[in-house]
């Protein structure tokens, strides 16, 4: 049995859910050997209606589906705070991309590969998002075959609110000057929900996670993220509320319609009209 302890318990609760609720094989095997890795998702779910469970699937079905309607416009992909996402070896439309994956803890994420047998195709490059989207950290990507002038998708799911607001704007600017960006897929968490906090369920969520010492730092709003869209040249702005896909997926809305805003965004690649 292998532990949890020291672990980053946000990215085990991923594969948790995927295994629990999409029957994700890859999901299944990484967290067969741990010890309680589902204690996160579980402590989560209990304050706030299901949150995680419903969360996960909910972008997951978004984000899989503009991934797949999009294929043809992107080369590579780049994956910020990848964790243990499952979807560059699940994913038929991944299968022949380049995938990258940056993170604060590419060594717990490399350890827990190696001690579970699990493949990845994703190339791990290690970067502090908070302060490390620099020059030194496209250095580190190219290093690994990432291409400065391929057309790139960048996916950023269940992370921006780890980050202050400045940060996840920087991050996405640098982004944007420096790689030939056609695609965003981004989820924010709602500023309306949580700054400040709507309800109690709200407040002990944000109390929840300080305690864990992954506190959530950036919240935004639909006209922020198409504001900052319109900023970077984007051409094509989808920004849909949670509740929209829940109801879709689960038949009901179980959690605030608002809570996460899901956003894709797409323009023509560099040389193209
Ligand atoms: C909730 S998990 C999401 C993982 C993955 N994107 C998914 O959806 O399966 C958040 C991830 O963000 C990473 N993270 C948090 N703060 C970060 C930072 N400052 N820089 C880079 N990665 C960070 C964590 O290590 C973790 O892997």
């Amino acid at each position: 049995m292998l532990s949890t302890k020291g672990l980053n318990l946000t990215m085990l609760a991923i594969p948790c859910a995927k295994s629990q609720q999409l029957h994700d094989p890859q999901a299944t095997k990484l967290i067969a050997n741990f010890d309680n890795p589902g204690k996160f998702q579980k402590d989560c779910d209990t304050v706030y209606d299901d949150f995680l469970n419903r969360e996960v699937v909910v972008r997951h079905r978004y984000f899989t589906h503009f991934l797949e309607q999009k294929q043809d416009l992107y080369e590579q992909v780049l994956i910020l705070g990848v964790g243990l996402d499952t979807k560059p070896d699940m994913l038929p439309c991944l299968k022949n991309k380049a995938v990258y994956g940056c993170d604060l803890a590419v060594t717990d994420i490399q350890n827990i590969y190696q001690a579970t047998g699990v493949h990845t195709r994703t190339k791990l490059v290690a970067c502090d998002l908070e302060t490390g989207m620099n020059q030194q950290f496209l250095t580190r990507l190219q290093a690994r075959g990432f291409s400065l002038t391929k057309p790139t998708l960048v996916l950023w799911e269940g992370g921006t609110f780890f980050l202050p607001p400045e940060a996840v704007v920087h991050d996405l600017s640098f982004l944007n000057q420096q790689l030939n960006l056609v695609g965003l897929l981004v989820d924010y968490m709602s500023s309306a929900v949580f700054n400040p906090p709507r309800h109690e369920k709200a407040r002990r969520q944000l109390e929840l996670v300080a305690k864990i010492g992954f506190p959530w730092k950036s919240f935004f709003t639909p006209a922020e993220i198409k504001q900052l869209e319109h900023k970077l040249g984007f051409t094509e702005i989808n920004v849909t509320a949670h509740g929209e896909i829940e109801q879709r997926v689960f038949g009901n809305v179980k959690l605030d319609k608002d809570i996460v805003y899901l956003n894709a965004a797409f323009k023509p690649a560099a040389g193209t009209n």
